[in-house]
């Protein structure tokens, strides 16, 4: 009789941040606990250079407070960062910064380190709703094509 392997559970964390420039390094450092607690050694590196980019954009373009939201299915790990401007930031990517240019690098990293990415906008209804917009990346997971 074959066994089947045993399946990791599933997991969901949400961290609320307010509007503060300490809030990067809160979200890098729950990050790398929840991921230390659970033994996924090998991706918390990359998520916690990939999360810290997104939340620093977070703090630096909108005006509000954020949120990051840290799941775990299967092999598969997702950071999404909320924030409350609804712009989209180009996530396609455009030319590649000046090698002196001071900025424009952060979400570079996200097209070349994570396995995949995207971003949506949430509407905001009468009856409420976030509205903001929401920046995800994933790692474990199939390559972005
Ligand atoms: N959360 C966001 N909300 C609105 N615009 C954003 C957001 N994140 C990024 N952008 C836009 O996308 C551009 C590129 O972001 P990116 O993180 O790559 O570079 P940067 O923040 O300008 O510099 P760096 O990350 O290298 O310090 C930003 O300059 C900004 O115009
Ligand atoms: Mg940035």
């Amino acid at each position: 009789m074959t066994s089947e392997p045993p399946q990791t559970p599933a997991w969901d964390y949400t961290l609320h941040i307010p509007h503060d420039p300490l809030a990067p390094r809160i979200a890098r450092r729950t990050l790398r606990t929840i991921l230390a607690a659970y033994e996924v050694h090998e991706l918390t590196d990359t998520a916690e250079l990939l999360t810290s980019e997104l939340v620093t954009n977070a703090h630096r373009y909108a005006r509000g407070p954020a949120s990051v939201r840290i799941r775990r299915d299967g092999k598969r790990l997702r950071v999404s960062v909320w924030d409350t401007d609804p712009a989209l930031p180009n996530l396609t990517g455009g030319a590649a910064p000046d090698p002196d240019d001071e900025r424009g690098r952060g979400l570079g990293l996200i097209r070349s380190c994570a396995d995949d990415w995207g971003g949506f906008t949430l509407g905001e209804t009468p009856f409420g709703g976030l509205g903001g917009k929401l920046l995800w990346f994933e790692l474990g997971a199939a390559r972005h094509v």
